[in-house]
């Protein structure tokens, strides 16, 4: 296995550290930084997460007790610690990212530990995971969804109810492996989804919903199998990592590729058929890029609408862009609110109900018009999409 390097740099203060980081950082993109966390108060023009991951007394204090140092050290009436999560993910990142997705069986915790684009800015341990959901809950008056993902029955139940004690108002499961075990059958596959959510459920007080990915012979059994176990939300659907063949270097390449509008399609066809058959709310994620996006999912009887892609391609603020397009559209289409179009277009609702069947497709595909309109389209650049 191909480990990282570490680098300290370490010298007096004023020395000139971090210019010569802020140097080597802008020369070699490679090179990841770790971000101390810190007692001391924030100043005006740092930011939480970049000068420093900014904690309390307190909550310095449970990370030092759990081992989340490799180094911590008080500098006056501070303290100052290296989380250790962060640099040994990063010393291990490159050989372990594919291992990590197409085995199962491995200890991991909250879920901020498995995918990001630039995973040196974004991963952190959990006991900093439970922090942050502490301070988010103080930061803001909307619920606070914590999001969960391990992998043994011990760790998810564990995991949870450290985050409802962290103050969580309802923990996302995002059951994320790969299948790749060719003596598990699908069965056993599904069973262990149904175990993971029985156990979460029976040790938290707070809702449950259930993240998961499309891969199932039967979505709409296995939606009702797991809303019988216990999840109180079904998030349809995750997007699983996909590696790349880097044919310079001959290595797998791990990277995220962001979605499309396209990929809307999946999430909307299976909402579109459990809505009014489950009971549980449904959240849609995958490809929700415009108010538009959002609008097709509330009618096919989304109860929420999730924004990752489109917000770290155009940042937070877009989120409000798509509100004031979303109440826009709703005021010239005379819609007084999001429940009056929830599921008008669902196949409970629908004038035709076999257009969310595969019979739909093969009369679309015949249709010359159809193909004609496909074919005039402008075409996406699909690298266009990709983070990088
Ligand atoms: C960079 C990146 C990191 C992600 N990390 C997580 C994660 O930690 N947990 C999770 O449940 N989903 C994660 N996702 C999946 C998103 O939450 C979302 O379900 C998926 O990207 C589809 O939505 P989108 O089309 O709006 O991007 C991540 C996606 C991206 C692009």
């Amino acid at each position: 296995m191909k480990h990282g390097r570490l680098f300290v740099i370490a010298a007096p203060s004023g020395a000139g550290k971090t210019s010569l980081v802020k140097a080597l950082r802008a020369s070699e993109p490679r090179l990841r930084l770790s971000v101390s966390h810190t007692t001391r108060k924030r100043r005006p023009t740092e930011e939480d997460g970049r000068e420093y991951h900014f904690v309390s007394a307190p909550q310095f204090e449970r990370l030092a007790a759990g081992g989340e140092f490799l180094e911590h050290a008080r500098v006056f009436d501070n303290f100052y610690g290296t989380a250790r999560g962060f640099v040994e993910e990063q010393l291990r990142h490159e050989a372990q990212e594919l291992d990590y997705h197409l085995s199962t069986g491995t200890e991991s915790f909250a879920e901020s530990l498995t995918y990001f684009p630039t995973p040196g800015e974004f991963r952190t341990g959990p006991e900093a995971y439970l922090c942050h959901i502490e301070k988010a809950k103080r930061a803001v008056q909307i619920p606070i969804i914590a999001s969960l993902n391990g992998a043994t029955l011990g760790g998810w139940t564990k995991y949870a109810r450290a985050m409802e004690d962290a103050g969580a108002d309802a923990i996302e499961c995002n059951i994320y492996f790969v299948a790749a075990n060719m003596i598990e059958t699908g069965f056993e596959v599904e069973q262990r989804y149904i175990d993971i959510v029985r156990a979460v459920k029976a040790s938290v007080r707070i809702p449950i919903a259930v993240k998961v990915g499309p891969f199932f012979s039967n979505m709409a059994s296995m939606a009702k199998w797991l809303v019988d176990a216990g999840a109180d939300g079904l998030v349809l659907f995750n997007r699983f990592y996909q590696p790349d063949i880097d044919l310079n270097e001959l290595e797998i390449r791990p990277n995220v590729l962001l979605s499309t509008p396209q990929d809307l399609r999946l999430p909307l066809t299976w909402i579109g058929i459990l809505y009014g058959r489950v009971r549980a709310n449904l959240a849609a994620t995958s490809g929700v890029h415009s108010a538009e996006d959002a609008i097709k999912l509330l009618m096919a009887g989304a109860d929420v609408t999730m924004l990752c892609s489109a917000l770290l391609r155009n940042g937070p603020t877009y989120l409000r862009m798509v509100e004031e397009d979303l109440r826009a559209w709703m005021g010239e289409h005379e819609y007084e609110s999001v429940q009056q179009m929830r599921g008008s277009m669902s196949q409970l609702r629908c004038a035709d109900p076999s257009g969310f069947e595969r019979a739909q497709y093969m009369r679309a595909v015949k249709d010359a018009a159809y193909i004609q309109r496909s074919l005039s389209a402008p075409v996406t650049r699909v690298e266009n999409w990709g983070p990088e």
